[in-house]
């Protein structure tokens, strides 16, 4: 069954397309795997909660509050600047939640 150790290096190249072709085929499915079901969103918050939920009193807001929706923040559920990084190593365009008073 160890054929493989008695191959010259001449066979070894000539299997090499047939191995190119099957990461390719390999790396397209696991593509399209990830786009039809999605990567997780959380990577970080809380992983341990089964889902996590915040609620905020409307009375507590003060006049502007900025929510995260990148789920990159350490200071999740609020913003703190970190879907900047995310975007450009992404290319993503994801941004806060701004809820604010009429001016
Ligand atoms: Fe997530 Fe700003 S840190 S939206």
């Amino acid at each position: 069954m160890e054929f493989y150790k008695n191959l010259k290096a001449s066979e070894w190249a000539s299997l090499l397309p047939f191995g190119i072709a099957c990461a390719a085929v390999g790396f397209g499915v696991k593509t399209l795997i990830d786009k039809k079901i999605g990567c997780p969103v959380n990577l970080s918050v809380r992983k341990g909660e089964s889902k996590v939920v915040d609620s905020v009193d409307i009375e507590d807001l003060g006049n502007k509050a900025v929510f995260c929706r990148c789920w990159r923040s350490s200071k999740f559920p609020y913003c703190d600047g970190s879907h900047t990084a995310h975007n450009n190593c992404c290319g993503d365009n994801v941004g806060p939640l701004i809820i604010k008073k009429k001016e």
